[in-house]
């Protein structure tokens, strides 16, 4: 069985104050105790890890996992402005995100780059969270499940069976920060095309790798969402940075 797992992903947004509020909220939400069976994480930006990782062990907030937004696809070296994952697993890091949609269109990401970045976090002993999603012109044209499956089959053929210890994030591009959620059926027939392309390669892949919905999440579509077979919970942006709109989709 599958846990369920909510992760928040705050992008570039957050201060120290706002982070210790939202921090104190959570932890407060969490206090009376969570849905059994579920995983929670959060993804500050990088000069937030050590704040946040402070104040979820100031708060005993077990229920919390640390994650980042991205890692390096090297060891270490001279590459200035990278981070690599060992760093991130030093600062309390269980999760980090790769190939969401703004590194490929704003940072110019290949698959590639996504799988060998996936590896690196594997090899610092974290959960790599592989992104993948189809653009609203390939949805439109008909193209959205063959350009997913060409993405994860570009992770596939680099991580192997390695893939049974990533989590997997649809995340329709058309669907991010717009409001345009897909509907819970949209998404889990993507979802179902992705775990029956894992079970091409190895149906115990398939049956252990976690697939999150991302794109527009908010706490009156995440019950529905969640209750999808395919789907195993949220990668949650914009609504992850109301600490009560993320403690109402962790519970939904
Ligand atoms: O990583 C999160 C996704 O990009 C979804 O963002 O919930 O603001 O649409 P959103």
């Amino acid at each position: 069985m599958r846990p369920l797992i909510v992760i928040g992903n705050w992008k570039m947004n957050g201060n120290l104050a706002s982070n210790e509020d939202w921090i104190k909220t959570v932890a407060r939400g969490m206090e009376s105790g969570m849905p059994s069976g579920r995983k929670f994480a959060v993804c500050p930006p990088f000069p937030y890890l050590t704040q946040c990782a402070s104040l979820i062990k100031e708060h005993s907030l077990a229920f919390l996992s640390l994650g980042a937004q991205d890692a390096s696809a090297d060891i270490a070296g001279a590459y200035t402005g990278e981070v690599a994952a060992s760093s991130l697993k030093e600062m309390g890091c269980s999760y980090v995100i790769v190939g969401h949609s703004e590194r490929r269109q704003l940072h110019h990401e290949v698959d590639e780059l996504v799988a060998a970045k996936a590896l690196q976090v594997l090899d610092s002993g974290m959960t790599p969270i592989i992104c993948v999603g189809e653009t609203a012109d390939e949805r439109n044209s008909g193209r959205a499940v063959e350009v997913v499956r060409g993405q994860v089959a570009k992770q596939l053929t680099v991580l192997q069976d390695r893939l049974a210890d990533c989590l997997i994030a649809y995340e329709p591009v058309w669907a991010i920060g717009t409001g345009k959620v897909a509907t819970a059926q949209v998404a889990q027939d993507m979802h179902r095309a992705i775990r029956l392309q894992l079970a091409e390669f190895d149906e115990d892949v398939a049956s252990h790798v976690g697939i999150l919905y991302g794109g527009s999440v908010k706490p009156d579509n995440a019950v529905e969402l969640f209750a999808m077979p395919d789907i195993d919970g949220g990668l949650v942006g914009g609504a992850s940075l109301d600490p009560q709109d993320f403690l109402a989709i962790c519970k939904a």
